[in-house]
Parts: C-alpha cells; sequence; structure tokens
C-alpha cells in the first residue's frame, strides 16, 4: 500500500505521541483510559473507529466510562437535539476535571464546523482542550501531541479540503463487518440540511483505492461492508476515470471472499435503472433500499429542493419492487417543514401507505442557521406538529409491522453480529433485509453467517431457531 506524505507524516506524529503517554502511564503507573463518545450517522460511526485506531495505538485503554483520561466527542449537528445533548454532556465532564487536573476533553466532527458553536465553545467552555474540524479530521495525531504540549485550548477548523486521508490505523467496532467511505460531503443543498455546509463539497475517493481497502478488510476477517456516502447515487462524478456507482458496485461484489454488500445513502433523484439492475444480478448486494422520501407533498418537496415529485418517487418504488419483489425499501421522513399543511401530511400518509415501507425514521423538522428554509416564512407551530407528527409516526409503525411479517415462517440467511443485551444464551442476526432476528446460539458463531427458520413475529424482530 503506499502512503501519501500527509499519512506519512501522522505516522511520523502518532510515535511522538506514543511516547509522550508512555511517560504518563510510568508517572501515574497506570494505563492512561480513552472514551470515544459518537453522535450522528454512519459517516461519523466510521470516522470514530479512525480516532480510536489513533488513540489505541498510541497506548490508551477504552473505558465506556466518564472520567477516562482522554474523553473525545465526535458530534452531529444535523438537528439541535444532538447540540443539545452535546452540550449537556461537556457541563458533566467539567465536574470530572476537576478531579483528575491532567484529563483531557476534545471536540470533533459537524458541530465544530459551526462558527457560533466555536465561539460559544471558546466564551465558555474553556475546560475543552482540543476542537477540530470533519476536513482534518486525518490530523487527531499531530493535534494530540500539540493538546500534551501547549498549555491553551487548541481549535482547528478548515472550512475544506481536497485532501483525502485514509490509510491510518482503524479500530472497527466489529471484526466481521465495516463501513468504508466512498465518497465525502454533498452538494445538494436541501434546503432545511445543514450537511453541505458542515461536510463540504461532494468528492469522490479513487475506486481502486476503495477495492484495495475492501480486499484489505476482508483478509482482516471482513464478510460485509457498507458503502458510505451522503448521496452514493451520485458516486464518480468529477474522478478522472469516471467510475459509475453501479460500476463500483460491480467491482465490489468481484472481491472475493466478500459475502454482503450495504450502501447508504441513496437519493432518489440519482438512483438509476442501471443500478437497479445491477442490485437484481447481484448475489452480493442485500436486498435492502434506504430511500429517503422527506415529504409525501410535491410542493413541500419542491420547495425542500429534493428534486422529485410524489409521483416520480412512488414509480421509482414500484420499479425497485418489480425487480426485486422481496426488497426491503426504509426511508426517512421530515415533519413540520415551514409552510406544511395538514392536507400536505396526508400526502406524506398516503405516500407511506402506497410505497409500503418496510420502516422509517420520523423526524421533527429542526430549523438550523443558515440552511434557507431557516428564513421560511409559516414556521409551523409545536402543538400542529406535533399532531402531524403522531399520524405520521402511527401510519408508519402500522405499515413496519405488516411488511415485516411477510418473512413469517420462512428459513432466511443470517450473519450473527453479536450477543443478545437481554439474554446471554441467544444471539442477534440480521437478515438481507436488514430484519433482526433473536435465536440460541454460542457466541462462537458471531461473524458467520447461519440458516433460521423465523418462528415467532414481534412487530420489528423475529425469535428464530438455527437449523442445522
Ligand atoms: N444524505 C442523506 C441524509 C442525511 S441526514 C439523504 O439525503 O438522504 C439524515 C436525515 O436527517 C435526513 O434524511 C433527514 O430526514 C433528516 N434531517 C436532515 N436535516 C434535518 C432537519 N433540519 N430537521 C429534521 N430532520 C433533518
Ligand atoms: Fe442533506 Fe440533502 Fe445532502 Fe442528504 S442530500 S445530506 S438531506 S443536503
Ligand atoms: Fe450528523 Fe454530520 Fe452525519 S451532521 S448526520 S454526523 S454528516
Amino acid at each position: 500500500m503506499n502512503l501519501n506524505e500527509e499519512e506519512l507524516k501522522q505516522l511520523e506524529y502518532l510515535d511522538i505521541l506514543k511516547d509522550i503517554i508512555a511517560e504518563k502511564e510510568k508517572a501515574l503507573g497506570r494505563k492512561l483510559t480513552c472514551q470515544v463518545t459518537t453522535f450522528g450517522c454512519q459517516m461519523n460511526a466510521r470516522d470514530s473507529e479512525k480516532l480510536l485506531g489513533i488513540l489505541l495505538n498510541a497506548g490508551f485503554v477504552e473505558t465506556e466510562e466518564d472520567d477516562a483520561d482522554f474523553v473525545i466527542y465526535n458530534t452531529c449537528t444535523v438537528r439541535d437535539n444532538a447540540n443539545q445533548r452535546v452540550f449537556g454532556r461537556l457541563g458533566a465532564l467539567k465536574s470530572h476535571k476537576k478531579k483528575n487536573k491532567d484529563m483531557k476533553i476534545a471536540l470533533c466532527g459537524c458541530m465544530t464546523q459551526e462558527p457560533s458553536v466555536v465561539e460559544k465553545l471558546k466564551q465558555s467552555y474553556s475546560f475543552v482542550d482540543l476542537i477540530f474540524g470533519t476536513h482534518n479530521i486525518f490530523a487527531f495525531a499531530e493535534y494530540c501531541v500539540r493538546m500534551y504540549s501547549e498549555n491553551k485550548q487548541i481549535v482547528e477548523i478548515w472550512d475544506k479540503t481536497d485532501k483525502i486521508v485514509e490509510f491510518l490505523p482503524v479500530a472497527r467496532k466489529y471484526s466481521f463487518k465495516s463501513g468504508i467511505n466512498i465518497m465525502f460531503g454533498c452538494n445538494n443543498f436541501c434546503t432545511y440540511c445543514i450537511v453541505p455546509y458542515v461536510r463540504g463539497r461532494e468528492r469522490s475517493r479513487c475506486s481502486e483505492e476503495i477495492v484495495e481497502e475492501i480486499k484489505s478488510l476482508v483478509k482482516d476477517g471482513v464478510v460485509e461492508i457498507m458503502l458510505l456516502g451522503q448521496n452514493v447515487n451520485s458516486y464518480g462524478k468529477g474522478l478522472e476515470d469516471e467510475v459509475s456507482f453501479p460500476e463500483l458496485l460491480k467491482k465490489v461484489e468481484a472481491v472475493d471472499g466478500l459475502e454482503r454488500i450495504r450502501f447508504m445513502t441513496s437519493h432518489p433523484k440519482d438512483l438509476s435503472d442501471e443500478l437497479i439492475k445491477v442490485m437484481a444480478e447481484s448475489k452480493k448486494i442485500c436486498r435492502h433500499i434506504h430511500l429517503p422520501l422527506q415529504s409525501g407533498s410535491t410542493e413541500v418537496l419542491r420547495r425542500m429542493n429534493r428534486r422529485y415529485t410524489k409521483e416520480q418517487y412512488l414509480a421509482l418504488v414500484e420499479k425497485i419492487r418489480a425487480a426485486m419483489p422481496d426488497i426491503a425499501i426504509t426511508t426517512d421522513i421530515i415533519v413540520g417543514f415551514p409552510g406544511e399543511t395538514y392536507e400536505d401530511v396526508l400526502e406524506t400518509v398516503d405516500v407511506i401507505k402506497k410505497a409500503q415501507f418496510d420502516n422509517a425514521f420520523t423526524f421533527i423538522y429542526s430549523k438550523r442557521t443558515g440552511t434557507p428554509a431557516a428564513s421560511m416564512e409559516d414556521q409551523v407551530d409545536e402543538e400542529t406538529v406535533k399532531k402531524h407528527f403522531d399520524l405520521v409516526l402511527s401510519t408508519v409503525q402500522e405499515m413496519a409491522r405488516t411488511r415485516t411479517k411477510r418473512f413469517d415462517g420462512r428459513e432466511v440467511t443470517v450473519l450473527c453480529e453479536g450477543v443478545n443485551e437481554q439474554d446471554d444464551a441467544y444471539l442477534d442476526g440480521r437478515m438481507s433485509e436488514n430484519t433482526i432476528v433473536h435465536f440460541k446460539g454460542d457466541k462462537s458463531l458471531i461473524g458467520t453467517f447461519k440458516k433460521v427458520k423465523l418462528t415467532e413475529f414481534h412487530g420489528f424482530y423475529y425469535d428464530g431457531v438455527i437449523l442445522e
């Protein structure tokens, strides 16, 4: 694997950090502990694996406790409640730091790309030692070295980057499955969404590099990968070799030893017939597609800048189901977008019923400073939103129950993902369609595929038994 200049530089910083941590360990007579907490989406989860990879390599041991020697929050700002949670938890950290003067606190991720947040941290949260953003996360080792040698708050926020730095240590949460970034940023500017402002413009990684990384993951025991991007359907734009997303999928499918492929997220406006064809012919691509609807009202969709209509969305769902009748389709829905009326909400309810979603994440619209929707007239009052939200949620739940029940009694293949939290004689497995199954089994099976018969339906998951 050829490392680029930046990657080599960061590995040198990692060596310096190792020495610093080893010295501290000697002085304390114990290992230093670290905690990485992730807010937000799969992209952040993947970034956190990189942060933890650096810290474990530097000599820290991981803990879930809040009084760790080093706590880092990888933040999300897609809705305001994510921000509130971070500020709430920072308050609690302050009291831990009073007891452990050597404790270090860092903040990174999407929230720190907002100037107002950084201002607030500088003014009122001076006990936060290190603040950096989404574009320079690869320089984490370098910033840690500075944090331990300079006695002041370090703030390193870039407003963009053209660098793609990927081959640094990663501590994967699961040994058998992994996310992999295929692109960064977003160019869509849906009017409610802050992601394009905090993650920057869309950039794709070149396909050879992606395939090379997947091969090395497979060598390391990974059997399932999830290709990650805000809009995977527009993968490849601007690349020299202009590989499209369906073409990338074909290259990934050809990797020996890889068993399952997932991807997230698909924007309906860019979902091609070619993608449907490649999925339908594939043996490895899972029978699940996450296709965010946001609203069922064409008028609301127009104001959201989603660039499809209710009818186009439904036609797309029909096309996908015609090619893959059993596929699970899940979605995201926003309730309470400025100007949304009861009639608009009924349109959303209509789409939920017609599209028969297997599941849907339903969000209350959150006003994000700097986005076009934040200054739109007719922001909907809280009480109305609550009423509309309850209606959408109950429709979604009813539909999810009805849809998921179709598997009852079937024999399916699951990937054994972990020990069940409630009863450790049981395992949790995941179907290709993303449905979870609980069944009796030994933890030695984790990471393997098993045939399971679905015996009892519980609303959104199943109980099952392993078939020998
Ligand atoms: N790139 C993905 C979504 C990323 S954000 C896509 O376009 O599909 C994940 C979800 O958060 C979105 O699908 C949307 O439903 C929700 N979301 C984004 N901004 C929001 C806001 N301001 N208020 C409420 N929900 C929001
Ligand atoms: Fe946000 Fe729209 Fe981009 Fe998704 S496609 S990240 S919702 S701007
Ligand atoms: Fe949140 Fe950033 Fe993901 S805002 S949803 S963590 S891209």
